[in-house]
């Protein structure tokens, strides 16, 4: 397996760290997951524009938008890899450990690849999910390599049996751990407003726009987890979870606990778009 470091393609397990890089220290860099089937990228200038705006957010300068879809290509290519996930990071650099930004360091890319299939079985059964406060910085539009607040909402998950934690601000639904979360209610489709409190997720966007294409009616607009424990339906988003169906939250069912319709649709229709 060959992944990107710093400049440099190279064997993965024999990938050497900068012991000075941000990264290591302070998390301190922005991310992207980007998804391949059939041997093509999905949404890659999505990805893309988002990883230079959250460069940009965080003040992270010298990203060259060339450079990351070059690296992302050649990594694809390298490893021949038809159906998988690619990951990359930009670090703001490499320097002595100081909090204020280091002078004239340039930013540090990593990117690696793996093959992974979709997520079948949870897309076809659904999950079990719970709900936490959501403890976040206030700055989750920006796809941050921080993650120890998701890290640990995850594990919640992770140690109640289910699959995903829901996170809430004052009892408003923003995300999942690692997702964007839809509820459907006497047929509309609801998901938390593209602001602050959220990552405006590429899947979400492409759920807004299958939506928008057949006539589901949908609203940007925050509810809360009472409301979700009424819902007719609740899903998931994300590139790698694609729309993962929720039948069960802390312990109640959603609905009558089965897979809802708009679900199924939303489900078929982003099958089109990827097949
Ligand atoms: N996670 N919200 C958060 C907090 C996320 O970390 C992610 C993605 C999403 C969904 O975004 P998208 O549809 O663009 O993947 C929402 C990635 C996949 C990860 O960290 O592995």
């Amino acid at each position: 397996r060959i992944s990107y470091y710093n400049g440099e393609y190279v064997n993965h397990d024999e990938m050497k760290v900068k012991s000075g890089d941000r990264a290591f220290y302070f998390g301190d860099g922005v991310y992207e997951v980007v998804r391949i089937y059939d041997g093509r990228f999905f949404t890659l200038d999505e990805h893309a524009d988002r990883l230079m705006r959250s460069a940009e957010e965080v003040m992270i300068k010298g990203l060259e938008r060339e450079e990351i879809i070059e690296i992302l290509h050649e990594i694809k290519e390298r490893n021949g890899i038809t159906d998988g996930a690619l990951y990359i990071q930009v670090s703001r650099g490499i320097a002595p450990r100081d909090h204020g930004f280091p002078d004239g360091s340039k930013p540090v890319i990593y990117a690696s690849i793996r093959s992974s299939k979709r997520p079948e079985q949870q897309m076809e059964s659904g999950v079990r999910a719970v709900t936490t406060e959501d403890y976040r910085w206030l700055k989750c539009h920006v796809k941050s390599l921080n993650l120890l607040a998701n890290v640990m909402e995850k594990q919640h998950a992770v140690e109640n049996g289910a699959k995903e934690t829901i996170m809430h601000r004052d009892g408003v639904v923003t995300e999942g751990s690692s997702t964007n979360v839809f509820m459907v209610k006497n047929g509309i489709l609801f998901t938390h407003p593209a602001d602050n409190l959220i990552l405006n997720g590429i899947t979400r966007l492409e759920v807004l726009k299958l939506a928008e294409e057949n006539d589901i009616p949908f609203r940007e607009e925050g509810f809360t987890v009472s409301d979700m424990s009424e819902a007719d339906e609740v899903f998931y988003t994300s590139t790698t979870q694609e729309i993962t169906p929720v039948i069960n939250i802390d312990g109640r069912k959603v609905g009558d606990g089965s897979v809802g319709g708009t679900t199924r649709r939303l489900q078929s229709f982003f099958n089109k778009k990827i097949t």
